[in-house]
């Protein structure tokens, strides 16, 4: 079992990174632990140069989001936490994969339809390529497992096609070189939608703070975040078909689920017929509670610089020497001659 997975630092973590991967990161580690397996998780900082970016920004953020991900349960001695940019076996394998991606599967990409817009030719070509970068990180572990939320399943189905058009081309039938990836998309909290319009999904680049909670959020700004949350003026319905059409209450409901591990049937048996007045504040002492340790622990870490960047240099030390045999067996499968 090898669980791999990536977060950009770029702004402030929020619940949908929380829900959709990073609990996920940390029920994995421990699931892998036991099996005998192992667990990486990196900071796509590499990534993060595919859109404008503030240097300074960049670096500070890179800590503060080492320093959630330990606050969430992120455990060093279980995982291996670095930042890709002290491991250049990401950008070098990211090349070698560029021979075999092909133009038209990046052209089909949401992600790059979205972020790009009418505006193509302006991207950066980092933009464009963001994909295989992504491919050559999971690849680069022969990654069983990564835990996403559903807006990273197209990338990972693009990382098997690389993969498996790499094996054909390049590896004898009976001795593939790369592991297909599988995703692990958690069914309640794959996708957790914006605060101020249930259609579009909670994001650290909304330019509204009142769209998302972020984890490092006090309570009262959770409170009212969650009060000013865009709902609808019907009561909640006692039946999940009720939630048909209703965007705001079914991420609502759905937010609950995901922090209480009940289903959704069994919170419209205790909600069904009360308006959001009632709802809301439970909803909101729900979150406050999930977050309060993680804020604490936050506040700990945040400021330690030192002890940081010596978990980033650890974590990279190790991913280097993990990443060494599948980044030589890409270069001698391509006739590449090294002395
Ligand atoms: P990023 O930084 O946008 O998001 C980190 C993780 O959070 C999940 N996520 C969500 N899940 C549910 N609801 C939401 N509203 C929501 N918003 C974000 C994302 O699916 C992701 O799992 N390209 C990736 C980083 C990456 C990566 C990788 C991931 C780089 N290389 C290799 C996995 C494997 C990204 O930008 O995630």
């Amino acid at each position: 079992m090898r669980v791999v997975s990536g977060i950009q630092p770029t702004g402030k973590p929020h619940l949908g990174n929380y829900l959709g991967a990073i609990v996920n990161y940390v029920k994995l580690q421990d699931e892998a632990q036991a099996a005998g397996g192992e667990c990486f998780i990196f900071l796509a900082d590499l990534h993060a140069l595919s859109q404008p970016h503030n240097p300074n920004e960049l670096s500070q953020n890179t800590r503060e989001m080492v320093a959630t991900l330990v606050a969430c349960g992120v455990n060093p001695s279980k995982t291996v936490l670095f930042n890709q940019a002290q491991v250049p076996a990401h950008a070098e394998l990211q090349w070698l994969l560029n021979g075999t991606a092909r133009m038209g599967w990046l052209n089909r990409m949401t992600q790059w339809k979205d972020k790009a817009g009418k505006n193509r030719e302006g991207q950066s070509v980092a933009l464009f390529t963001y994909p295989v970068l992504q491919a050559a990180d999971v690849l680069l572990y022969q990654a069983t497992h990564v835990p996403v939320g559903e807006d990273q399943k197209q990338h990972l189905e693009l990382a098997r096609d690389i993969a498996q058009k790499f094996n054909n081309d390049f590896c004898p039938e009976d001795a593939p070189l790369f592991t297909l990836p599988e995703p692990y998309i958690p069914p309640a909290a794959a996708r957790i939608m914006s605060l101020r319009d249930g259609t579009a999904k909670m994001s650290k680049s909304d330019p509204s703070e009142m769209s998302r909670i972020s984890l490092t959020d006090d309570a009262d700004t959770v409170m009212k975040k969650v009060k000013k949350a865009k709902t609808d003026p019907e009561p909640l319905p006692s039946e999940e078909a009720g939630l048909d059409n209703r965007a705001e209450a079914k991420n609502l409901v759905g937010i609950y689920g995901a922090l209480t591990g009940t289903n959704t049937s069994d919170i419209l048996a205790e909600f069904g017929g009360q308006g959001f007045g009632a709802f809301k504040p439970a909803l909101g002492e729900l979150l406050v509670e999930t977050l309060r340790p993680i804020n604490a622990r936050f506040m700990e870490l945040k400021d330690d610089q030192e002890a940081l960047d010596a978990i980033l240099a650890r974590g990279a030390a190790q991913a280097r020497e993990h990443g060494i045999p599948t980044l030589n067996a890409t270069y001698t499968a391509l006739g590449l001659v090294r002395g």
